[in-house]
């Protein structure tokens, strides 16, 4: 048997003493699995979150106190560590870095970008889980992938409950991130059925962001249209309170079933000290921070005829003219001596089957708003995944969204929700209370911008002609614009209306 000299014996043994060391170091100071920056609630939250599924999560805040307070407080007795400055946080990740931004959307994003830019190596991540426009993610995406770092922007919806117990998660941006971050994702996110996450990768860029930004146009939508029934079962049909807390307490054991009609029969039930419903003391004029209005303009930038989310940010600006319209209630009048002489009963389910009709149109609009941007931007989007995503966790969640994640497993490319069988027919079997509580409505004075715009998408949806052939003419009368015939589509041709025009056709103005 060979014989090792002492001297080798003692060389290796040094060699593996000094292994484990190094060893332990690393394992004493790289020990934070992923780091959050920026402590407000929604900080805190997501994560004694994370710290819950066994993650080991580094804290920091500009304002070192905050992460010694954070720690001695609300996240004493937990695995969760602090950092003293970026430099420190950084040095206590596993590699890659995982590092959560929860700060205020806008520059403030940027300014952290830059300081940790030079404290990261590549293949480090940054994830923007605020709620940030998503051109500045794609913007921050391309600037980060040039320096080799990944950068994902983040949905994270479910507010301050959602953070702590699990949000709906809405991840896009660099897709070599995914795998990093996989499993804490889909640990914290919300679980509907038998344990599904809602949370999937949503697509490149600002897919993310921008799946967070229809999500919340969505939800204005959705409030906007259990708003209108509301309103009519209050002035139409002369209910109390109570009795309506009632009826959306019922109608939350049908299709209906969601976060934001429970809440709302939790709403009307409400008493104030004095023991009175509180919710007609509440002054009706509506605020909004910005989301639901960035769905609508994209609407419009993508030519997308999401009707009724743009209807229910107008009618939070024309709620907001609160002033302006007691000064027009006392000049202005309307339908005189209507009253409602029906069945209430008929009319209270026909009121549920307008709601979820309009609904359905206003999801089969966002999704069509989706596949748009999609073409757009050149996103692949997994539209199922994006239904499940909402089905738990966030404010729109409801049964409903799992009936749109069954139409997109049926036909991934489904073109419009409204060509799947189950929504045709739904829409369908509701389509003659939908009439009537739009006629008896209006016939009533009351605004239902909504339920009324997602009608008319509907007719004009099924409509195979439509009298844009007029509009094309008149654009040409004036305009010489050009139009194409029924029976040769593709050709642009001109005609000589007034006996007097020319016969070179309009390429600048364009009407
Ligand atoms: C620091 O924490 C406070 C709340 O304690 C929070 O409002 C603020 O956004 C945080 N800011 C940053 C940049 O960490
Ligand atoms: C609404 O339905 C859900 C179950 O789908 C239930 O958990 C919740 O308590 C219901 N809320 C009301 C106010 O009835
Ligand atoms: C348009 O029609 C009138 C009357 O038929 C004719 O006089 C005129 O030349 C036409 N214009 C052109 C540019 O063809």
């Amino acid at each position: 048997m060979r014989k090792f000299s002492r001297d080798r014996i003692t060389a290796v043994k040094t060699l593996i003493e000094t292994l484990i060391f190094e060893r332990n170091q690393t394992s004493t100071m790289a020990q934070a699995d992923i780091a959050l920056i920026g402590l407000a609630v929604m900080g805190q939250n997501l994560i004694l979150n994370m710290n819950d599924h066994g993650f080991v999560v580094c804290a920091f805040n500009r304002t070192v106190s905050k992460v010694h307070d954070f720690l001695n407080n609300e996240a004493k007795g937990t695995k969760v560590i602090g950092a003293e400055s970026l430099k420190d946080m950084v040095s206590k990740l596993k590699k890659p870095c995982r590092i959560i931004l929860l700060v205020k959307a806008g520059q403030a994003v940027d300014d952290f970008i830059d300081k940790l830019v030079p404290l990261l190596e590549p293949g480090d991540i940054i994830i923007d889980g605020g709620n940030s426009e998503y051109r500045d993610t794609t913007r921050r995406c391309k600037s980060l992938k040039e320096k080799n770092l990944l950068f994902v922007g983040s949905g994270v919806s479910g507010g301050e409950d959602g953070a702590r117990y699990g949000p709906s998660l809405m991840p896009g941006g660099h897709k070599d991130a995914w795998p990093h971050l996989k499993d804490i994702f889909q640990s914290i996110a919300a679980k509907v059925g038998t344990g599904e996450p809602c949370c999937d990768w949503v697509g490149d860029e600002g897919a993310g962001h921008f799946v967070k930004m229809v999500h919340n146009g969505i939800e204005y939508g959705d409030m906007q249209l259990i708003c209108e029934a509301y309103h009519l079962m209050k002035d139409v049909l002369c209910m109390n309170h109570d009795e309506m807390a009632q009826v959306f307490e019922q109608w939350n054991k049908t299709e209906l079933d969601s976060f934001l009609i429970e809440i709302t029969a939790n709403i009307l039930k409400f008493k104030d000290a004095d023991g009175t419903n509180l919710l007609p003391k509440i002054r009706d004029s509506a605020g909004q921070k910005g989301t639901g209005k960035w769905t609508a303009i994209s609407a419009l930038e993508y030519g997308t005829p999401v009707t009724l989310i743009g209807e229910a940010v107008f009618a939070r600006c024309l709620s907001s003219l609160k002033d302006e319209r007691v000064q027009a209630s006392k000049s202005l009048s309307g339908p005189q001596g209507v009253k409602f002489t029906g069945n209430k009963a008929q009319f209270l389910e026909d009121i549920r089957k307008a709601l979820y009709a309009s609904k359905i149109i206003s999801y089969a609009q966002g999704f069509m708003l989706l596949r748009q941007a999609a073409l757009e931007f050149g996103w692949s989007l997994n539209y199922g995944a994006i239904a499940l995503m909402w089905r738990g966790g966030c404010i729109i969640r409801s049964v409903f969204l799992g009936k749109i994640k069954e139409a997109f497993d049926r036909n991934p490319e489904l073109q419009s929700l409204l060509l799947d069988s189950f929504f045709s027919k739904a829409v369908q079997d509701c389509q003659d209370s939908w009439r009537r509580v739009v006629s008896t409505g209006v016939q009533q004075g009351i605004p239902m911008p909504s339920f009324t715009t997602a009608l008319s998408f509907y007719d004009g949806y099924r409509h195979e002609m439509l009298p844009a052939n007029l509009l094309q003419a008149q654009r040409d009368y004036f305009g010489a614009h050009t139009y194409e015939l029924l029976s040769n589509p593709g050709t642009f041709i001109h005609t000589n209306w007034t006996g007097h025009g020319g016969k070179v056709s309009s390429s600048s103005y364009n009407a």
